[in-house]
């Protein structure tokens, strides 16, 4: 670990330096787009007005044949099209693959000063990010870029959840994490082929009592890790994030995930089909009836101490935090929804 003087030294003569605060942006789902595939990246622009933020996958789903051209896909979408507020991030192949290295040589001279944030796969502990962090700070410097890229790991091994709070102090450069529910059920030895959700055999059952039937109480599959992620995260100023679901015929049951990790302290969720992303804005913008209730709270209490009563419930420094965190985001929402600003009225 370093010392704390140096911790946000750049990594290398002539990169920028890291950020002390992360970029305030609104990141309620990262919309995954397969780069190579050129009808997906003719809908960029329209996508760029519709998402949080515009992600060029290159990792699993693009098939190995297809990786180069992926890459190739990524860099034109990322020069041809002006992002604007919208987030543009890429997922690179993981760093024992044959395309890790190619993918940020080629990407970050070609576009790095458009790329908001590199999602690294798979990542086992703060070596990872180590490396990554260096090779980009050498990589900037060559490019002249003046904004440090961050780094968003994605928790999918059973060895990266032993050291999730060590990879989110590992680097200022560190944006935040994403679960990946698939993967990690495969590393953990997990028995289900879902991607994320429950899973109907994982719940507890209630007493036997005579005469009477027993119910089974499903139980979320996720919640251990989900937690565990959010406690890392916050605790090293970085966001959570829930990651894909996979069973799109469901979308009840990805609502209710993504609401989970709502409520839990996420931020936002991967979407994999168009209609994730109205779940995702619907799940991870504020409920406009907690935002008024918030704001009543903020109001009763100017100065953020004392108790006060409110609709019968009491209120006091702590629960001022909780509204501060809720206004907040519904503030964020607001520049960027303008239906929800004239909903949330603040
Ligand atoms: C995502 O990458 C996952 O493995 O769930
Ligand atoms: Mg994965």
């Amino acid at each position: 670990m370093k010392t704390p003087r140096s911790f946000y030294q750049p990594l290398a003569i002539g990169a920028p330096a890291p950020f002390r605060e992360l970029p305030v942006s609104l990141e309620r789902m990262i919309h995954f787009v397969p780069p190579h595939v050129e009808k997906m990246r003719a809908k960029v622009p329209d996508l760029i007005s519709k998402v949080d933020v515009v992600l060029g996958n290159l990792e699993d789903a693009i098939p190995a044949n297809a990786k180069e051209d992926a890459r190739k896909g990524f860099i034109q979408m990322a020069a041809e099209n002006d992002f604007g507020q919208t987030g543009l991030w890429t997922r690179v192949n993981c760093l024992n693959s044959p395309w890790f290295l190619d993918d940020i040589l080629e990407i970050v001279p070609a576009v790095g000063h458009k790329l908001d944030v590199i999602m690294l796969p798979k990542v086992e502990g703060p070596w990872d990010i180590h490396y990554l962090d260096q090779l980009l700070a050498q990589l900037e410097a060559k490019a002249g870029l003046s904004r440090p890229i961050m780094i968003h790991a994605i928790l999918e091994t059973a060895e990266g959840v032993k050291n999730v709070e060590d990879i989110a102090a590992a680097s200022p450069r560190m944006h935040g994490m994403s679960l990946g529910p698939a993967d990690l059920a495969a590393s953990r030895g997990m028995k289900t082929t879902r991607v994320g959700g429950g899973h109907p055999d994982y719940a507890v059952l209630s007493d036997a009592v005579e005469g009477s039937g027993r119910t089974a109480f499903q139980q979320d599959l996720w919640h251990y890790t989900v937690a565990k992620m959010v406690d890392a995260c916050l605790s090293y100023g970085l966001k959570p994030f829930y990651g894909p679901f996979g069973d799109f015929s469901d979308p009840e049951a990805c609502e209710s995930q993504f609401r989970n990790a709502f409520l839990m302290g996420c931020l936002g969720a991967w979407s994999l089909h168009p209609n994730q992303i109205d779940l995702a804005k619907k799940v991870f913008s504020p409920d406009p009836d907690e935002v008024a209730f918030a704001k009543k709270i903020l109001d009763a209490m100017p100065d953020g101490t004392g108790a006060v009563m409110i609709d019968g419930k009491m209120q006091d420094d702590a629960t001022w935090k909780q509204a501060k965190v809720i206004v907040d985001l519904a503030r964020l929402v607001a520049t960027k929804d303008p239906d929800l600003a004239k909903v949330y009225a603040l």
